[in-house]
């Protein structure tokens, strides 16, 4: 049992009574969300639950069709979905040490729940589809509501800080088994297999696809495919894979390879860039510019490396670090992997939309403590930008010859999450790899 979990929902409860109060609603009705059938088929996605439900009830991320129901000041109702089926399961009325929170009525049929529904006035509804109760007309995702809402998220509670923290030491468990397995020579789909096991986590329980990628598929960003074959030489794996623990998820990469080469030197360097990097961040940073920085970093590591023959400053300025580093800084974690929010100003919803030069940059907030965010810096060879980069007038100052030599390798990317504090961060992933290493070494003791 985790103590915090209570302290969280008081904290939810205050600050969704503080969102409806200036929107002019009652009370909320959330649902849990629906199975939805493949095309022509009768069989259906894995189901994935709507997070604001999650935000308040984690332990229910397998339950399709459960609908809360909040008035401030009193206790939340859970109806819950206990269909009588003989094709399923019908999971038991949950009676755990959570469930003090709630009062739960169970329902079977959907006319019982809207007998029990249609009576309520003043809701604000919040669910893919909205309940299809005879008689009644509730706002359905009020976006003035949903905009105080996922304000509000980027900031963790201290359960939550738990969540996500507990997510990572699982992460770490599966990316430890992974290196391994990538050192032995296995394939994408053994490795990606070897990872799940780690975590014992099957795939629908992911918080997204795994990255598996060997060698020259480490230059695609979110490369979708696990060969079955194994590659006769295994240069690179870049591995993007999470955990979750009670609805909350870890996003990390790491990037390995065997050591003596200039890759791997990049890689090393790559690593300082992002520590460094990550000493910068603290409540009150601005995120744009830490993203800015980190173009800085990366170009000093392209000029030292001889990859580019030009001062860092004119690398960034005329944008050739871009074609290495196309995509974001990071962004917000938590119930989602990119979790919503990050370009929201204020409650009312006012965008910050990111500089023009990096437009997939997902995260324009100044940072707050207690904000969960990824810092995942890159630094790869993808054919398309460079064939843009050499065509350039830019071009003419790379080193095609050493970027050619580096080609097999793919790239990198080192992603870490952290927690903001006044004064710094908390590194769940770089404490996760700490303690696992010092388990492994006790053990080899
Ligand atoms: N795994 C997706 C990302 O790093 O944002
Ligand atoms: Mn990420
Ligand atoms: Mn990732």
């Amino acid at each position: 049992m985790h103590p915090s979990y209570f302290e969280h929902l008081q904290q939810v409860q205050q600050q969704s009574a503080a969102a409806l109060e200036a929107c002019g609603f009652d009370g909320l009705l959330i649902g849990s969300g629906h199975l939805h059938p493949r095309f022509l088929d009768d069989n259906y996605y894995p189901f994935r639950a709507n997070p604001h439900f999650l935000r308040w009830l984690p332990f229910l991320s397998e339950h399709p069709h459960c609908w809360l129901l909040w008035r401030p000041g009193r206790t939340p109702v859970l109806y819950y979905h206990a269909p009588d089926d003989f094709w399923h399961l019908t999971p038991s009325v949950p009676d755990d040490w959570w469930t003090t929170a709630f009062e739960i009525r169970p329902y079977s049929a959907p006319a019982e729940l809207h007998r029990a529904l249609q009576p309520q006035a003043g809701l604000a509804v919040i669910s893919e589809q909205p309940p299809a109760v005879n008689g009644v007309d509730w706002p359905h995702n009020p976006q003035a509501l949903l905009n105080r809402l996922h304000f509000q998220r980027a900031v963790k509670t201290d359960w939550e800080l738990h969540c996500l923290r507990q997510a990572n030491v699982t992460a770490v468990k599966g990316h430890t088994a992974a290196e391994q397995l990538f050192h032995e020579g296995a394939s994408e789909y053994r490795i990606h297999q070897g990872y799940l096991q780690a975590i014992e986590h099957n795939e629908r329980d992911m918080p997204y696809d795994n990255i598996v990628a060997l060698n020259e598929h480490a230059a695609v960003l979110h490369y979708q495919f696990q060969q079955r074959q194994a590659p006769q030489q295994s240069r690179t794996l870049l591995l993007d894979a999470g955990a979750v623990h009670l609805g909350y998820a870890a996003d990390i990469t790491r990037t390995f390879t065997a050591g003596g080469t200039p890759f791997a030197e990049l890689v090393a360097a790559l690593d300082r860039a992002q520590r460094q990097l990550l000493g910068e961040v603290k409540a009150g940073a601005c995120f744009i510019e830490l993203h800015r920085r980190m173009h800085h970093l990366l170009a000093g590591i392209l000029q030292e490396h001889g990859l580019v023959n030009a001062s860092a400053e004119s690398i960034v300025e005329r944008g050739i670090s871009r074609t290495f580093f196309p995509h974001g800084l990071g962004h917000l974690l938590g119930l989602q992997v990119h979790d919503v929010g990050g370009w929201q100003q204020d409650g009312e919803g006012a965008l910050g939309e990111p500089p023009a030069e990096h437009p997939f940059l997902r995260l324009t907030r100044e940072l707050q403590p207690g904000f969960v965010i990824t810092i995942e810096p890159g630094l790869y060879f993808i054919p398309s930008l460079l064939k843009k980069l050499r065509d350039s007038e830019a071009g003419a100052d790379v080193n095609w010859q050493a970027i050619g030599q580096l080609q097999p390798w793919g790239g990198i990317r080192i992603e870490d999450n952290v927690a903001v504090t006044d004064d710094g961060c908390e590194n769940f992933t770089r404490d996760a790899f700490a303690a696992q290493q010092a388990a492994d070494q006790a053990r080899a003791l």
